[in-house]
């Protein structure tokens, strides 16, 4: 299974430190081939680390863009026959840039009008509340913050859970893609708490009492 990540932003930077230990070859790609190999050198596990371009990184089974919607959109259509049959993990919130709402309308999220594009690609929704300084400290008072991993295909889900079985997160079910519509929303609520309580960006969930 090659499984690649896109972007080079906190939390690509977060994603790739997370699934580094874990994978044998993880290719990472940045608009900037040198940028990216310079920040493999400083990562621990720079052994299990491949730079590649945007466009090799459509080579893997498993594809991981950690770009904002508004990229990440155009993105998908211009490679939407390469991302036949591929498994997108998608991280994104539909936020305004400023943070202060969504971009989408109510009954609508970023997961479901990715897989609506891209019907052919198996899109899992995962991350999508996690602050990428959780990346640094998954565990807060021996609670692990929780990852809701959701998709409209069952199997591509089981996959991605597998995958993301042995990191220091709590690897949960989400469901289909619709409760992205929810999710998605959560995130921007945990902002602005953590912002008023003084932790922001370090805010994810755990959903208590579920005995996993
Ligand atoms: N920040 C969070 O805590 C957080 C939490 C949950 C979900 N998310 C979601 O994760 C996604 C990435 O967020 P982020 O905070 O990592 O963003 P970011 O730090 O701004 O990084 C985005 C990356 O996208 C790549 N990129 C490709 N085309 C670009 C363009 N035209 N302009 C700018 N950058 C471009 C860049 O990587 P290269 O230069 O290497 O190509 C850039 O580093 C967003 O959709 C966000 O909603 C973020």
């Amino acid at each position: 299974m090659k499984i690649s990540v896109i972007g080079t932003g906190r939390m690509g930077k977060g994603i790739v430190k997370t699934l580094s230990p874990y994978v044998e070859t993880l290719c990472w790609a940045s608009r900037n081939t040198e940028h990216v190999k310079n920040l493999i050198g400083g990562y621990e596990w720079k052994n299990h680390l491949l730079p590649v371009t945007y466009v090799d990184a459509l080579e893997a089974d498993m594809i991981i863009p950690a770009l904002w919607f508004r990229d990440l959109l155009p993105w998908a259509k211009e490679n939407h026959d390469k991302l036949t049959g591929k498994i997108l993990i998608d991280i994104v919130n539909p936020f305004t840039e400023d943070f202060s709402d969504f971009t989408l309308d109510w009954g609508q999220s970023a997961a479901e009008e990715l897989q609506r594009i891209l019907p052919a690609t198996k899109v899992v929704g995962a991350f999508k509340n996690t602050f990428f300084q959780v990346f640094n400290e998954p565990i807060y008072n021996e609670l692990k913050s929780d990852v809701y991993v959701t998709s409209d295909d069952e199997v591509a889900k089981k996959e991605v859970m597998s995958l993301l079985e042995s990191i220091p997160f709590r690897v949960i079910d989400g469901g289909n893609l619709s409760n992205n519509r929810i999710i998605e929303r959560i995130t921007l609520f945990e902002r602005e708490v953590a912002i008023r309580y003084g932790n922001y960006p370090y805010i994810s969930n755990h959903l208590f009492g579920i005995n996993i």
